[in-house]
């Protein structure tokens, strides 16, 4: 059974983030499809990229490198639960993907984006990143309104409707991260 990482992006105190990544980490593990689990980026307090070596050649020397690539490296695929800031994905999640490379090669990922207008350009930012580390980006994609999923833009109210395209996200990325084992053992 695939395994796949809900990643939470987002890591100021305060963080809409963590709601969101909750919610769809609740609504993963009433399925039967894969073993989810909940990966918060804040965990790992990774300082800004501080390898010598670039990543994608493998030689981490920091133990918060290699233990978040062990951590990454652990699973199939991957939901990303990103913000919009200033039109892109966070700082921190950015950072964290540069961290590493071969952990993210030939996996699949789908994306749960949040901000004024549903985090759709952070999601946009973030399809380009992928291409670059060779992941298979699905096309469902959830985006969460600070004006309407969202009571004074903090208080966490999701649109019922949302929860069928979660679904609908999760079973893509479960397909493709399935099949992209298949590349990875080839
Ligand atoms: C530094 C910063 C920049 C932001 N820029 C945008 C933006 O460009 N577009 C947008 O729709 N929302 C923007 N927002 C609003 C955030 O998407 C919103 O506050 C969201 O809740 C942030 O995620 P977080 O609470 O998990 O940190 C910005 C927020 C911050 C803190």
């Amino acid at each position: 059974m695939p395994k796949i990482a809900i990643i939470l992006g987002s890591t100021r105190p305060g963080r809409n983030g963590e709601a969101v990544a909750q919610w769809v980490f609740d609504i993963a593990r009433r399925r039967t499809d894969a073993e989810y689990e909940l990966v918060d980026v804040a965990d790992y307090q990774l300082p800004l990229l501080d390898e010598a070596v670039p990543p994608s050649l493998g030689q981490y020397s920091h133990p918060h490198t290699k233990r978040w690539a062990e951590k990454i490296a652990s699973f199939d695929g991957f939901v990303f639960v990103t913000p919009e800031y200033n039109h892109s994905t966070s700082g921190a999640l950015k950072n964290a993907i540069d961290f590493l490379y071969a952990e993210w090669n030939n996996k699949a990922a789908g994306f749960v984006g949040y901000g004024s207008a549903g985090g759709t350009r952070a999601v946009e930012h973030l399809r380009l990143v992928m291409a670059e580390l060779k992941v298979a980006d699905v096309r469902a994609q959830v985006s969460l309104s600070l004006f309407t999923d969202f009571e004074e833009f903090s208080r966490f109210t999701p649109a019922e409707h949302h929860t069928e395209t979660v679904n609908s996200l999760l079973e893509q990325v479960v397909i493709w991260s399935t099949a992209m084992a298949t590349v990875r053992a080839s």
